[in-house]
């Protein structure tokens, strides 16, 4: 008798090729972003990445995926204008002919003393690291079919601290905590998973493991050293993977241990 079950099955053995699908990754051309870009685009994956203002560093991203053989896009879209990176969404979707993996990676690292981090504080840093993923999200939304994957950038300084000055940034990626879990249930039916990636100490250019504070932040962590960008990188690939299609709604920490 002929087997009608269809099988919900990754079309290789380890669930791990993107090859045949879309990404958008926003905050693309350093750091932690160009590290997911990169690897996405390895896994097979056409790659739309947002800059702010280094287009040559976002250029060159683009070109390393393009020498190994991808299909990559660089696209100017500042996070904390509300209507750019949903602009930037369409424009992949287009250029790509589908969208399955958005990848909301760029943060306001917004630190200082209360006193000093007025309105004009908040409302940049609730607008890039909060209001554009949420926008995004939707608008990526929309051109998803199933095993569409939606990743958020956290932080490990976000539902806890350990130091001061961290107020206004850790209240804006704790919102990213329930904008996940909420967008997990409304995407869920439709075969769409929604994460949080959960970096701890990365070495990038906002938090250099060299750094001043770099051995005090590194003496937090449980390995007693920072991640690279490539290690965040291998996560958020996971989560985009096939292979992770029942893991949504959920927090994944890649932090060195630092919320252990
Ligand atoms: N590094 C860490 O230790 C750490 C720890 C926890 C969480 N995180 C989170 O990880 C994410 C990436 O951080 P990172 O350390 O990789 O940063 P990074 O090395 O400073 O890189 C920032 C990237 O985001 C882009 N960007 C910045 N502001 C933007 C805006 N308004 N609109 C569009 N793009 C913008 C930058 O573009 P340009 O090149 O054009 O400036 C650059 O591509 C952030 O969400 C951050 O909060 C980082």
């Amino acid at each position: 008798m002929e087997n009608t079950h269809r099988a919900h099955r990754a079309p290789d053995d380890t669930g791990t090729s993107l090859a045949g699908k879309a990404a958008l990754v926003t905050g693309g051309s350093r750091g932690i972003g160009a590290a997911v870009a990169v690897r996405l685009a390895a896994a097979g994956a056409d790659v739309a990445l947002t800059y702010l203002e280094n287009e040559d560093a976002a250029a060159t991203v683009v070109e390393r995926i393009k020498a190994a053989g991808g299909r990559a896009l660089a696209i100017r879209a500042d996070a904390a204008d509300p209507e750019a990176t949903v602009a930037a969404v369409e424009e992949a979707a287009a250029s790509f002919g589908r969208l399955d993996i958005l990848v909301n990676n760029a943060g306001a690292f917004t630190v200082g003393p209360p006193e000093e981090l007025g309105r004009e504080a908040f409302d940049h840093t609730l607008a890039v690291n909060v209001r554009t993923p949420y926008l995004a999200s939707r608008a990526a939304a929309r051109h998803m079919t199933e095993d569409g994957r939606i990743i958020s950038i956290g932080s490990n300084v976000a539902t806890r601290t350990a130091f001061p000055g961290f107020a206004l940034y850790a209240l804006s990626k704790s919102a990213l905590e329930g904008m996940t879990k909420g967008l997990a249930r409304d995407l869920g039916p439709r075969g769409i998973t929604v994460n949080l990636l959960v970096p701890g100490p990365t070495d990038t250019d906002s938090n250099p493991a060299d750094g001043p504070s770099a051995d005090t932040i590194r003496a937090f962590t449980a390995l007693g050293a920072y991640a690279t960008p490539e290690d965040i990188a291998a996560t958020a690939h996971h989560l985009a993977s096939p292979a992770a299609r029942s893991l949504t709604g959920t927090s994944v920490h890649v932090d060195g241990g630092f919320t252990a």
